[in-house]
């Protein structure tokens, strides 16, 4: 009889390697392995929705959208689109079969407009042609005439009119008032924080194929399948059960595609649906920028109290988001915001509020950090008008009012002294990784040698200024709507010895397949070649979250360790049966099943399984003698390879296939009272960033960055390192060069590549120094105790942001705080440049206004 299914032979010897046996599994967690796709993503051999092969008779789908952000259609003749050379099919919100509301939290998001247009852009009506192209031109032949409304389009408006999408909300602690009127110092200021385009390289793209029964299988670009996946059952009106959603990758999401991706899915299953064809949704770049969400602005606010040392004893903090025109994820991208508007300071007494402003732009949406970089920038803002008021170094100031740096004179009433290490919204700082963090980077990057050479160099030099800053990033990792924390994970196991594992999480580049991988070759011990991850699909693993919040590893690498687990129990009581030894003499190690007998009871472990005499390739034997002299009991080691082990199990009928499951433990957060503890633990990190500016032009550089970053116990520190290069990139990129620009009509003029500028290679520092904190595995009991590295990252960007607000202050000789709003491009740098001058040439002894907000030197 043949065998189960052919084994190689262990040729490790030929090859001139060690036994199999003696050698260690290979890429297990901690290793540095590149990213599973990175040769396929370099040769282009990476499939994307788009380069899958297209189906006979498909269509292509374009979308007409309103032209005006605020007005009502008041005719709409879809005639001439019908007719169109090409078009197949045409549909209004009035063909939807199901739901037309496909808003992902509150409703708010028609799939197709009803009768009132909210955004420039926004769908009113969708073709179905026979190519691309077609479609797009079919589009143009539509009549609609508008009645015109008063559109909203900025935040100032939206407050002014308290138009909101969703109520405001507050966290309290203490008495921030009081606070504000006690303290010896008090400082107010405001910052407008502009947006951010997403950019993927891969734009938003779906592929779907009517099925029998009705269903309808979806190949998407998206970071949450489930979601499409009952979106679509919901337009359709169909069961879920009958909506199948792969994804094999995105070629980046960013959160751009945790919601913005199913009204694709959704409007491309109504017509595949209608037609019977198969369908594909490709936005161009133009329609992808205008018609899906963005980064929200925020306008920010603070008013601030703190003693001579610095050291802050109250703030009022007003936070206020750029919705658009819907609810979409603004209540819990607002919420992350006044979450971080402390960032890593301990404000004591707090009162933080978060409005969420109504306007007649396309809607915000998640973009990596969620609204915590918007919060952020008020705390780093708040610490520099503090140094600069003081005249002190912004560092020192930034130490000083880290959590739990204990202050001997700050005592409470009953005289015992404040910990300071609980946020406004109570959840506590436990895990106390930045005080060392900061101290550890400021003597790597020579910070206060720098400082003083800076110093001196912009003295000397009348034009071209340096600066320098050293920011800090505590960024709370859980999703803070508490039912999303949880994931699903399936695990099979071949009678080749060869993995299969399947899990909810999505691929976008970050690496989350090979992490996930490194998993389960971790628990088995086994080379990490021997596991093929498949792509994401709702029919595997169901009911996911989104990959998102940066918590993809966190949990589906806990989910999959969980389906390992429930598997090892099972072969190792098999095993234990079979050999006759206790479970715990049972192992797994280097590809093998080891199994520890003693000497004595050798003949019992042997033969019991009826075989057939196939598993020739019985294990090496030996004998250990242990304890040389007093215990001299002796036991034996029987190593059986891998694949032959699971032959065993399989003809010994042990399950070889597990699903696992894990729900983050610790987390609440009641929302009525704004207190809890939402965050399992927070990743930290800091940046120091040194620029060049020409203060005649408003020009700079950035010349040289160290990073710090706190990724626990690092499940891959290459892909951790290219996570925080990245992050650090795509956050000094929103605050520097990239602007989005809306016209008064509330059009978006900055709409493709020519006119929004991502940065680029000669963006990258020239000198850049990143540097995983180590020693240091996360104090909470994540996966091999590492720590997400998703989004962090971004916010170190902000270092950029605050050493360009440095070499501008230089003028003033550091007595003045400039205003600098965002995106800092060399036109507002310049704007900033003439705001201190003004402020040299009429003071002396002025004392610092940094309540007057720049001119709007980034609005056109
Ligand atoms: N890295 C790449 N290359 N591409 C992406 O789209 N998205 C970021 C981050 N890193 C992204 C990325 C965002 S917004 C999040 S939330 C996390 O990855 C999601 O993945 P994770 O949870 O597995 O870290
Ligand atoms: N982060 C990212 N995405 C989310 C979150 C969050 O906290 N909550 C809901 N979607
Ligand atoms: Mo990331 S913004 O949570 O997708």
């Amino acid at each position: 009889m043949r065998k189960l299914v052919d084994l190689p032979e262990d040729d490790s010897v030929n090859n001139h390697e060690l036994p199999l046996r003696d050698r260690p599994s290979k890429d297990k967690t901690g290793k540095s392995i590149k990213h599973d796709s990175a040769e396929k993503h370099v040769t282009g051999k990476a499939v994307y929705v788009d380069d899958m092969p297209e189906y006979p008779q498909q269509l292509h789908v374009a979308v007409g959208g309103s032209q005006y952000a605020h007005a009502k259609i008041s005719k709409i003749d879809l005639s001439k689109v019908r007719s169109a050379a090409g078009v197949v099919d045409v549909i209004t919100v009035k063909d939807v079969p199901g739901h037309t509301d496909i808003g992902p939290v509150f409703p708010g998001d028609p799939v197709l407009v009803e009768s009132v247009c909210e955004y420039v852009g926004q769908p009113i009506f969708a073709v179905a042609a026979t190519s691309h192209e077609l479609a797009k031109q079919a589009i143009r032949q539509a009549d609609i005439e508008y009645e015109i409304l008063a559109p909203v389009l900025t935040v100032e408006e939206a407050l002014e009119q308290q138009h909101f999408v969703r109520p405001t909300h507050q966290h309290q602690r203490g008495d921030s008032g009081l606070a504000l009127t006690q303290a010896q110092h008090r400082l107010q200021g405001e910052q407008y924080v502009a947006g951010q385009e997403h950019f993927y390289l891969e734009g938003q793209v779906c592929s779907v194929m009517p099925t029998e029964d009705d269903g309808m299988v979806v190949y998407t670009s998206t970071q949450h399948p489930t979601e499409v996946q009952k979106l679509v059952a919901e337009v359709l009106d169909i069961s879920i059960n009958k909506v199948r959603v792969e994804v094999r990758r995105m070629g980046g999401g960013f959160g751009g595609k945790e919601t913005q991706a199913a009204p694709l899915s959704c409007i491309s299953a109504i017509i595949a649906h209608r037609t019977g064809r198969p369908v594909k949704y490709r936005m161009s770049r133009e329609d992808d920028m205008v018609m899906t969400g963005k980064r929200h602005d925020f306008m920010n606010r603070y008013d601030v109290g703190f003693d001579e040392q610095g050291i802050i004893h109250g703030a009022e903090i007003v936070v206020a988001g750029k919705c658009g025109n819907s609810p979409d994820l603004s209540d819990a991208i607002v919420d992350r915001a006044m979450f971080h508007s402390d960032n890593a300071y301990y404000l004591n007494n707090a009162t933080v509020t978060g409005h969420r402003c109504k306007t007649n732009t396309v809607s915000g949406t998640a973009f990596r950090g969620f609204g915590g970089p918007q919060g952020m920038m008020v705390a780093e803002l708040m610490m520099d008008d503090i140094a600069r008021h003081l005249k002190q170094d912004p560092l020192t100031i930034r130490q000083r009012n880290l959590y739990g740096v204990e202050h001997q004179h700050i005592r409470l009433e009953n005289d015992e002294i404040d910990p300071r290490n609980e946020t406004h919204y109570g959840q506590t700082v436990e895990q106390d990784v930045l005080p060392e963090l900061i101290e550890k980077l400021a003597v790597d990057s020579n910070y206060w040698q720098r400082r003083e050479d800076i110093t001196a160099f912009n003295k000397q030099s009348p034009f071209l200024k340096k600066g320098l800053a050293l920011t800090p990033v505590k960024f709370g990792i859980s999703f803070t709507v508490q039912f999303l924390n949880q994931a699903g994970a399936l695990v099979h196991i071949y009678t080749d010895g060869s993995i299969h594992l399947n899990h909810g999480g999505t691929e976008m580049g970050q690496g989350l397949f090979i992490k996930v991988a490194q998993v389960v070759a971790e628990e088995f011990q086994v080379d990490l070649d021997r596991i093929q991850v498949s792509a994401t699909d709702t029919d595997k693993v169901p009911n996911t979250s989104p990959t998102a919040a940066s918590s993809g590893s966190d949990l589906n690498g806990m989910a999959a360790r969980d389906a390992c687990l429930r598997l090892k129990a099972g072969l190792f009581k098999f095993a234990a049966e079979q050999y006759g030894v206790d479970e715990a003499a049972v192992r797994l190690e280097n590809n093998h099943f080891v199994i520890v007998t003693s000497c004595s009871s050798e003949s019992e472990s042997e033969g019991e399984f009826e075989s057939e005499g196939e598993f020739e390739r019985e294990g090496v034997k030996e004998c250990v003698v242990e304890g040389e002299g007093s215990d001299t009991s002796s036991t034996k080691e029987q190593w059986i390879p891998f694949a032959d082990f699971i032959q065993q199990a399989y003809m010994g009928r042990v399950p070889l296939s597990s699903t696992g499951f894990y729900k983050t433990p610790k987390i609440h957060y009641d929302r009525q009272t704004g207190k809890g503890h939402p965050f399992y633990y927070y990743a930290n990190g800091a940046a120091v960033s040194e620029v060049l500016v020409d203060t005649l032009t408003g020009e700079y550089k950035l010349m040289r960055t160290d990073i710090l970053q706190d990724v626990g116990r690092s499940l891959n520190p290459v892909i951790d390192i290219g996570q925080i290069e990245g992050g650090f990139i795509q956050g000094m990129g929103w605050l520097t060069t990239e602007e989005l620009v809306w016209n008064e009509q509330g059009r978006l003029l900055s709409n493709g590549p020519a006119t929004y500028k991502i940065p680029a290679v000669g963006d990258t520092p020239p000198d850049f120094r990143v540097k995983l904190l180590e020693d240091r595995p996360n104090g909470e009991a994540t996966v091999y105790r590492s720590k997400a590295v998703g989004e962090p990252p971004l916010m170190l960007g902000i270092s950029v942001w605050s050493a360009l607000r440095d070499a501008v202050s230089s003028v003033s000789d550091y007595r003045f705080s400039p205003p600098m709003n965002t995106p800092a491009t060399p036109e507002c740098v310049l704007n900033a440049v003439f705001a201190t001058d003004a402020f040299v040439s009429q003071s002396v002894d002025v004392d610092i206004d940094v309540d007057k907000p720049a001119s709007r030197g980034n609005k056109v």
